[in-house]
């Protein structure tokens, strides 16, 4: 049986790239198709195996817990109506998981969003998925969060989603410097937040799928903020290399981040 059944989906970044469109809208509820991002996000999570999903929100972002809350006007008069189709799809969203909010009353940086968690996932391995990009698995393979989740059911180590950028492209992501274990599984030595392409050598960047062990909680308890004032998740994964070991696979699924 699966030991990962918490998984916490950051969802409160000020989202200042995609303003204005985002000024008002949560990037994560910018719609693909005829559902928001952060749907398929949880979609992921469920396919993997998670039962409880934490969603960390902040200021401006309650549409997004609306949107996996009953709307019961809307429900009512779509049963008036016999739209049960719609009904029916409304309620499945509603039931896919265990959703709880937990509000990040600062944007003080990805790390401080995984922290807030903590009063859910406790002592618990748990998955990170962030709100804002979708992977599609192919046909018939497990997503990329069921891959992280496979392999830390058989490692008992962190493993984190990794793909190759371009070397202009380095500037956008976290980076981690790996050395390869077997065909697609890597242990990582060393990891930098969007370095400048002569920071580093390695073009493997992290897609926002991570699966941890606690340890990443007490580290990220006694993280000291960048410059920035951010409390940065990849300062202490970097810690976690060093300590406990990070593994990092590549994935056979398509990835999106909403800017696409
Ligand atoms: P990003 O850095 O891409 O999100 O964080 P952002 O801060 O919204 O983006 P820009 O640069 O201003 O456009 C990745 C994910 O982590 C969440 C974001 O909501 C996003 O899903 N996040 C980031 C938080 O939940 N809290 C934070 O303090 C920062």
């Amino acid at each position: 049986m699966s030991k990962v059944k918490k998984a916490i989906i950051p969802a409160a970044g000020l989202g200042t790239r995609f303003l204005p469109a985002t000024k008002t809208v949560p990037k994560e509820m910018l719609t693909i198709v005829d559902a928001p991002i952060i749907f398929y996000v949880v979609e992921e999570a469920v396919k993997a195996g998670i039962e409880d999903i934490v969603l960390i929100a902040g200021r401006g972002k309650h549409s997004i817990e609306d949107f996996f809350d009953t709307s019961y006007e809307l429900e009512d008069r779509l049963a008036k109506e016999g739209k049960s189709h719609l009904l029916d799809r409304l309620a499945h969203i509603r039931s896919m998981a265990n959703i709880i909010s937990i509000r990040q009353k600062q944007a003080l940086g990805l790390g401080h969003a995984v922290l807030s968690g903590l009063p859910v996932v406790g002592k618990e391995p748990f998955a990170v998925l962030l709100g804002d990009e979708i992977t599609m698995g192919f046909r018939g393979e497990p997503n990329v969060t069921a891959q992280l989740v496979s392999s830390f059911n058989e490692t008992e180590t962190s493993t984190i989603a990794i793909m190759e950028v371009l070397e202009k492209d380095v500037s956008k992501y976290g980076i981690a410097d790996v050395e390869e274990v077997k065909p697609g599984f890597f242990k990582v030595n060393s990891l930098i937040e969007k370095p400048k392409p002569h920071q580093t050598k390695s073009r493997w960047a992290l897609p926002g799928r991570y699966v941890f062990d606690s340890e990443i909680m007490n580290l990220l308890k006694n993280a000291t903020p960048s410059l920035n004032g951010e409390i940065q998740l990849t300062d202490s994964m970097k810690v976690l290399c060093e300590s406990r070991g990070l593994n990092a696979m590549t994935f056979k699924a398509n990835r999106y981040d909403a800017g696409d």
